[in-house]
């Protein structure tokens, strides 16, 4: 028997939102194990850096693609470059999202859509346009990212909140649909992770506090330890796990 190991060489992952916070570790993970990786973010000089940097060192391609993850038409186009540029894909990574914060005195028509847009449509969308080239593949898996908030409805969240638990009930969905061409769909549902933008603009001293004394866990969770979830997640080794959402919290739940 040989030892199990993680190892994405030869492989061809998308990501989206890959530019900055959870989705940047997700690209440098994947490139560092290995494997060739397109993403698309908004963010251009972020996502430029990155691809210039982990060029410099990477066994295979790693491509930025400027894309606006809530045009189902550009995001689908995104996907479909990113394809041709690897030769194929064998997983995508729905990471893009945006938790901007709103009372439900603020929603309207059109910021319930527009939130939906880039929190929920993009799963659909990207999964739909990388699902030809995993066929054509044989087979892969598709790794979406829902949130703990689908699980406690913070009031403050209440758009994004109804995105993630949306994601969840797709992740099943698509998991039944693609199921028979081998195409695995899992979701992975993360407490607060500790980014750059997360410090800036909410995780307080005193949020962290309160957040740290209802977790088990009392170090921070960190951007690498959800990447890890999705690598095992599109790894063979996950190779019979298909259509379930993973909570990776520090025991806050
Ligand atoms: N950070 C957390 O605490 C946390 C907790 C639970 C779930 N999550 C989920 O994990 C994933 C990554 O989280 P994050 O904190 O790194 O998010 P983030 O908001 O920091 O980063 C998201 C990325 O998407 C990009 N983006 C935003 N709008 C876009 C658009 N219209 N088109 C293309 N790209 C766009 C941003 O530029 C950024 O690079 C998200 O799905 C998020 O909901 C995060």
């Amino acid at each position: 028997m040989t030892a199990p190991q993680l190892d994405f060489t030869g492989k061809r992952v998308f990501i989206t939102g890959g530019a900055t916070g959870i989705g940047a570790e997700l690209v440098c993970q994947f490139a560092a194990l290995g494997a060739g990786v397109a993403f698309n973010d908004i963010n251009e000089s972020a996502g430029e850096a990155l691809a210039a940097r982990l060029s410099q060192s990477a066994a295979a391609p790693i491509l930025f693609l400027k894309a606006d993850a809530s045009d189902a038409g550009a995001l689908q186009d995104s996907v479909d470059d990113g394809a041709g540029q690897l030769g194929g894909l064998d997983a995508l990574i729905n990471n893009v999202a945006n938790d901007q914060r709103e009372t439900i005195d603020d929603i309207t028509p059109e910021t319930w859509r527009s939130n939906l847009a880039i929190n929920l449509d993009p799963v659909i969308f990207a999964s739909k346009a990388a699902t030809p080239h995993l066929k054509a593949a044989g087979g892969g898996a598709i790794v979406n990212f829902s949130s703990l908030n689908a699980l406690l409805g913070p009031a403050d969240l209440i758009t994004y909140t109804t995105a993630k638990a949306g994601i969840i009930g797709l992740t099943k969905s698509l998991a039944e649909a693609l199921g028979p061409d081998r195409i695995r769909v899992n979701a992975i549902i993360p407490g607060w992770v500790v980014t750059e933008k997360q410090r800036q603009l909410w995780l307080t001293p005193e949020a962290e506090a309160e957040w740290k004394a209802m977790c088990a866990l009392k170090d921070d969770l960190l951007p690498e330890d959800v990447a890890h979830l999705a690598l095992f997640l599109a790894s063979p080794l996950a190779r019979m796990i298909t259509g379930q959402g993973f909570v990776i919290d520090a025991g806050r739940t």
